[in-house]
């Protein structure tokens, strides 16, 4: 489906999604409601009243979240779409057929040999595409793919030189990692003041689709000196795709947050936490680390677009809370609707007094350069926690541009070392969460997982598995 104009595209990405897509966890009926609105299938109203801002600091002083939330169109990204080099609105990403670049790239990869080719794609589940993974079939015991979703195996089986181990904890202790999924959302002006007021900075997983829609929202996250890393472009399970569409979706968002927001992202979060050695393998030739959580806040199932009423994410919270001194968390929150960012900003007093420090990633795993655009410096742990927040060679929100000329250049993983950037830089993030005694001892770290606590349960669904049905809950329930 070709679309040309930008606001046909937003109102046209509203997909047909249809009642019953998953039958993951028996009574969670609250995850299709909630998985619709992250998937930016949200219907969005019409344009009422056109562009009310035309920059990025013009845009972050609106207040009203209705206006916020209003369609508006930025020429640039309508060339991009006329030009038919990016996917159009919430469908699973493909490589674009006039998008020699990326198909070059793409080869390129593949023929680096670092993708294993005995990971088979994962058997879908639910009535909608991608939407759900059914691993009754899979030998989660051996688990010889590293498949988060069946093991919660954060270290790569396959040795295949350029893999890394996830990251899910930070080094140092007394450390709240702090993590926002989902966004850019479209009123998240008053969250993101929040943030520069209370001097925090975040590591923010985009959506494409979102960052294609609210760009200058997605501007705001860079401006404001968060870091910044790949929540893929539609937001379904990775595993389910063939390895062609997993390049595509981890692509198309990397190479749009470079033309929107003028950096090039080394880091990525699988959504429901569902990656294997086969995706994280072409993520990383995509110069993307995978990154995990050790702790899950399950805000997404909050009222009134999920099912659990606040005093239950309050008790979410309050339990990762009482771990200071204990853990290091990398923490799993969302900025997915104005509930959860209310809930952090709720919570946030409590996180502070028990956590001493609560940084973004980059300071947790030491990166003081988190992209190869070398004017951007991030402050290290030690900075960043003696109260040097800030990063420098930030753009400037009033002269920032959308560029769909920039020229985007990811480099492997493994190559970033050389560099001196990235997340690929072993000296600053293998002392993470990669160890693998730790990953694989408290099979803990990540069963409580987002809205992967549905997928891990998925294995258990199969009629054939009862007992492992069974079992798997049970483990799910005594970690969370
Ligand atoms: C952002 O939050 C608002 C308010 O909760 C919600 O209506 C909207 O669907 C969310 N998503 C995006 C992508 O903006
Ligand atoms: C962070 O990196 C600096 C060098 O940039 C080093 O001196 C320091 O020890 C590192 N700190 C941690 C916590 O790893
Ligand atoms: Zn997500």
């Amino acid at each position: 489906m070709k679309l040309s104009g930008f606001t046909l595209c937003s109102l046209l990405a509203v997909s047909a999604v249809s009642a019953s897509v998953l039958h993951l966890v028996p009574g969670n009926d609250d995850a299709h409601e909630h998985l619709v609105k992250r998937h930016g299938f949200v219907r969005r109203q019409a344009a009422q009243s056109g562009p009310t801002a035309s920059n990025e600091a013009d845009f972050a002083k609106i207040k009203d979240p209705k206006q916020q939330c209003a369609v508006y169109g930025v020429p640039e990204i309508t060339q991009m779409q006329d030009q038919g080099v990016i996917p159009t609105g919430g469908e699973p990403a493909t490589i674009q057929q006039k998008d020699a670049e990326a198909q070059k790239i793409w080869k390129d990869i593949q023929d680096s040999g670092i993708i294993p080719n005995d990971v088979q794609v994962k058997k879908q589940q639910g009535s909608e595409p991608h939407m759900g993974i059914d691993s009754s079939s899979y030998n989660a015991q051996e688990d010889p793919d590293c498949w988060w979703s069946a093991s919660t195996c954060k270290t790569p089986k396959h040795k295949n030189p350029g893999m890394m181990e996830d990251l899910y904890t930070c080094p140092e202790p007394d450390t709240w990692g702090l993590t926002f999924d989902d966004g850019p959302n479209c009123s998240h002006n008053a969250f993101y003041d929040f943030l520069a007021e209370n001097k925090l900075r975040a590591t923010l997983f985009y959506i494409g689709t979102n960052v294609l829609n609210h760009p200058y929202q997605a501007q705001r996250g860079i401006a404001d000196g968060h870091d910044i890393c790949v929540h893929t472009w539609s937001h379904r399970y990775m595993t389910t795709f063939e390895s062609d569409q997993v390049f595509a979706e981890l692509y198309y968002t990397a190479r749009l947050i470079k033309q929107v927001m003028g950096v090039t992202p080394t880091c990525w979060r699988p959504p429901y936490g569902d990656v294997d050695d086969r995706v994280r393998a072409i993520a990383a030739g995509l110069g993307l680390r995978t990154i995990l959580w050790e702790e899950d806040t399950n805000d997404w199932q909050i009222q009134p677009s999920g099912a659990k009423p606040t005093s239950v994410i309050d008790q979410n919270y309050q339990s990762i809370i009482g771990k200071a001194g204990s853990e290091s968390p990398i923490v799993l929150t969302h900025e997915i609707v104005s509930a959860t960012m209310k809930e952090f900003m709720k919570m946030y007093p409590k996180v502070k007094e028990a956590y001493k420090n609560v940084v973004p990633l980059t300071a947790c795993q030491n990166i003081t350069q988190p992209y190869p655009e070398d004017q951007l410096k991030y402050p290290n742990f030690k900075d960043f926690t003696g109260g040097n927040i800030a990063p420098s060679g930030l753009p400037d929100g009033q002269s920032m541009k959308v560029d769909p000329n920039a020229k985007f250049e990811p480099v492997a993983l493994d190559q970033q070392a050389k560099n001196g950037y990235g997340y690929g830089d072993p000296k600053s993030g293998s002392g993470g969460g990669g160890d693998s005694s730790s990953s694989s001892s408290s099979g803990g770290s990540g069963s409580d997982s987002e809205e992967g606590s549905s997928a891990a349960a998925a294995l258990s669904t199969s009629f054939a598995s009862t007992a492992a049905l069974f079992v798997a809950g049970a483990v799910a329930i005594a970690v969370i």
